[in-house]
């Protein structure tokens, strides 16, 4: 599977179709979808860096960026709900690691919900650790508001 998956940069053109993929695949985790202008917002900040992961030829999944002097921060990674356990969310965090040590960052930090076994999964495989805690950061529709944990990869 992993030799069928294509990476290229976000661009203007690819907005509706990355919105798609980012309302997918948060809609079952009850997060707000971002919209074409959240990410077109988004992509036009300095720094910022989008991408874009084909599965034979269908949009999978995305991830976006920030490098801001010698610290970088993952926005968003998302994979379609079709497309998981196939090493998409790997891959896209592999190229955003990679791209941030190549900006000269020296640590990526992302925030997850504590009620995201996946997402944790994965940070934790590619090597990434707890940091801190943010109490009831995120709001899932109705239902009471969830823990963030802060993590951190070192890039040296
Ligand atoms: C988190 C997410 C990006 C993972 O994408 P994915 O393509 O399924 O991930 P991969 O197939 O590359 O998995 C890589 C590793 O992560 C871990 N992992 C991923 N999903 C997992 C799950 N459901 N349960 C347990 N471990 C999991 C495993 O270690 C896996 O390696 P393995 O398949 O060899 O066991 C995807 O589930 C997603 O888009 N979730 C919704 C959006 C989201 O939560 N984004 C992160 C917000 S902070």
């Amino acid at each position: 599977m992993a030799a069928d998956l294509v990476l290229r940069r976000l661009g203007a053109l690819d907005l509706d179709r990355a919105a798609a993929v980012h309302g997918e695949s948060f809609a079952p985790l009850g997060e707000r979808a971002w919209t074409r202008q959240d990410l077109a917002g988004l992509l036009a900040s300095p720094g910022v860096t989008g991408l874009l992961l084909q599965a034979e030829g269908r949009d999978a999944g995305i991830a976006l960026c920030r490098v801001a002097a010698d610290e970088a921060e993952l926005l968003t990674i998302a994979v379609r709900p079709t497309e998981r356990r196939r090493g998409a969310g790997r891959r896209l965090l592999t190229a955003v690691i990679d791209h941030a040590r190549e900006a000269g960052a020296g640590a990526l930090f992302l925030e997850v919900g504590a009620d995201n076994p996946p997402a944790r999964a994965l940070y934790e495989a590619m090597g990434f650790r707890a940091i801190g805690t943010r109490t009831a950061y995120y709001r899932r529709g109705d239902g009471p508001l969830v823990d963030a944990l802060v993590m951190r990869l070192s890039l040296n």
